[in-house]
């Protein structure tokens, strides 16, 4: 039996979205289907509605998700219904090189829900990221179902599912921030701002925070910057040389995801620094560095995909965090709407006052 519930969908390229009437199946072997509390509005989100990520229209968006799981197919054991879940873009296969080797967050065969959600005239919908989860319910592979403590807030929660997560683990898992670091984060929106709040969890003893809008960096203020630099204005490299002794930073986040903040994260390195990527670039996008300039710095150079998290391990571990008053996670939401606000979220995306809009069902 399909489930008749609303869900915000992306008709076409560059259409506003709008709510509609979907049909949730129920679930099927190792699916579950999640009755979704909180949906964070992410820049993917968009991304998808303006036609960035492909073409396979119409897209049922949202991914940023905590929930309670309504029921489960065939075979599934990780979860059951009742328990509070943030929800993960992939469900890992434990079998391939990767997930063999011990390190999952690498898989390659990673799987989402078989069964499609569909319009009233059964056209399929595309979720987004493997999610959808801006509906009342939606359904997933079992293995994209986390279970943390029901007492966390849902909107917090929900917000490890996407750009918390990526922020925090550029810090910890990627960047391997270690206590008296000096880290500087390039670019301070919702991931920066949780890249400065991962870097001040692993004992980091400078946290620069670098943005060339006023208001972010007073945000990043209170999300635990030491020190901030108005960039445009300052030539981030040389203030951060400065602010660490003429070294450059042991870590350096670059949460943009544009060449010119990345050559900048490149040269504000110490010698033997890390720089993590952890912006999403475009396909067009190029950098020119002397090959020199790479040889003669040791260190290294990452990219951080989804925070190199491990659901399973970080979602819980972060909510604790977050329980014991340690991890403000409430500080990225910035304000809760409904369902049939995501265009205008959309729009406030770009107004740069916002870390995180919530929606709350
Ligand atoms: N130097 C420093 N900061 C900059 C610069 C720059 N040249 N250009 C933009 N910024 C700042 C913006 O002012 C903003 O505060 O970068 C921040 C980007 O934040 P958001 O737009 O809120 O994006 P966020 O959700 O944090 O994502 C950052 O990761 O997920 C990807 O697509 C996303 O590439 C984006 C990045
Ligand atoms: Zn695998
Ligand atoms: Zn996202």
């Amino acid at each position: 039996m399909a489930h008749e519930v609303r869900g915000v969908i992306a008709p076409g390229k560059n259409e506003p979205v709008r709510v509609e009437t979907i049909l949730v199946p129920d679930p099927g072997p190792g699916e579950a289907l999640v009755r979704v509390r909180t949906c964070g509005v992410c820049h993917t989100d968009l991304h998808y509605r303006q036609g960035g990520i492909n073409d396979e229209f119409p897209f049922l968006l949202g991914h940023e998700a905590a929930g309670v799981v309504e029921s489960v197919g065939e075979g599934v054991t990780d979860v059951e219904p009742g328990d509070f879940v943030v929800l993960n873009w992939r469900a890992v296969c434990g079998q391939c090189r990767a997930c063999l080797r011990g390190r999952p967050q690498y898989c390659f065969a990673t799987h989402n829900a078989k069964q499609p959600m569909t319009l009233t005239d059964g056209t399929p919908l595309s979720p987004a990221l493997g999610i959808g989860a801006f509906a009342e319910l939606t359904l997933v592979a079992s293995g994209q179902c986390t279970k943390v403590d029901p007492e966390a807030s849902p909107a917090a929660a929900g917000l490890l599912g996407c750009g918390v997560m990526a922020g925090i683990g550029a810090a910890l898992n990627t960047g391997q921030v270690g206590r008296g670091d000096s880290v500087a984060v390039i670019g301070c929106g919702g991931v920066g701002g949780a890249a400065i709040m991962g870097a001040r969890l692993a004992g980091a003893a400078k946290v620069i925070a670098v943005d060339i809008d006023d208001r972010k960096l007073s945000i990043a203020e209170g999300l635990g910057a030491t020190h901030t630099v108005r960039s445009g204005e300052n030539d981030p490299v040389a203030a951060i040389r400065e602010l660490t002794g003429g070294f450059g930073a042991d870590v350096v986040i670059e949460a943009v995801g544009r060449p010119e903040t990345y050559e900048q994260a490149f040269y504000a390195r110490d010698l033997a620094g890390t720089v993590v990527l952890v912006g999403v670039p475009t396909p067009e996008m190029r950098i020119d560095l002397p090959l020199l300039d790479v040889f003669g710095r040791g260190g290294a150079l990452k990219s951080s995909w989804y925070g190199d998290c491990l659901p399973s391990r970080d979602f819980p571990m972060l909510i604790d965090l977050y329980r014991q008053g340690r991890l403000d996670l409430d500080a990225f939401v910035t304000e809760t709407i409904a369902l049939d606000q995501v265009e205008q979220a959309f729009d406030r995306m770009h107004e740069g006052d916002v870390l995180r809009s919530v929606v709350v069902l």
